[in-house]
């Protein structure tokens, strides 16, 4: 009889464990095919942003303005003037947005992280170039060292217009506005 409870409270547990692993396992999964997914669609709509499968879909994450509130791009665009840098959060680190002319919202915007130590870039706007507060590097506006001790460019990432929203994909622009 005892031994008889045993074994059944003896599977009973085993089954627990399997169950808990099992779901374990398969939410792991689920979210490894969601993510896996949408990068997939941020490269696949990047580079063939009229086909259908692109339609509803909005790459990366949306860029906030400094009160977190999320730029719309007509607000932006009725306010800001060509040569405007607007500093944008949503990625892991801030970036600002660059206006160009007509005026338009440029498809890259430049890192605030200096690639000296890391420092985070204010815009000179009367001088039109950024400056690190810490060592002094300045870039230019477009991010190019004008002078050090940091030695390489701010790095850019993609900038997405669609559906009014301002959208900030954590990858470089297909077209290098440097060149
Ligand atoms: S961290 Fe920017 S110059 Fe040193």
């Amino acid at each position: 009889m005892i031994t008889q409870r045993f074994f059944k409270r003896r599977r009973f547990l085993q089954y627990l464990i399997g169950s808990g692993l099992a779901t374990t396992a398969i939410s792991w999964l689920w979210t490894l095919t969601k993510t896996s997914r949408a990068v997939d669609l941020d490269d696949f709509c990047l580079t063939y942003p009229h086909n259908s499968q692109c339609d509803d879909y909005l790459p990366g994450v949306q860029a906030l303005d400094e009160a977190d509130n999320p730029y719309q791009a007509d607000t932006i665009l009725a306010q800001a003037d060509t040569g405007d840098r607007l500093l944008a959060q949503g990625l892991r680190k801030e970036v600002y947005l660059v206006i160009e002319e007509e005026p338009k919202i440029a498809s890259y915007a430049i890192s605030s992280v200096c690639t000296h130590l890391r420092c985070t870039v204010n815009w000179d706007q009367a001088g039109q170039e950024f400056v690190c507060p810490c060592h002094g590097s300045r870039f230019d506006s477009l991010g190019r060292v004008n002078r050090g001790p940091a030695r390489r460019s701010l790095a850019l990432v993609t900038v997405v217009v669609k559906e009014n929203q301002v959208r900030l994909v954590d990858r470089e622009p297909r077209e290098n506005p440097r060149t």
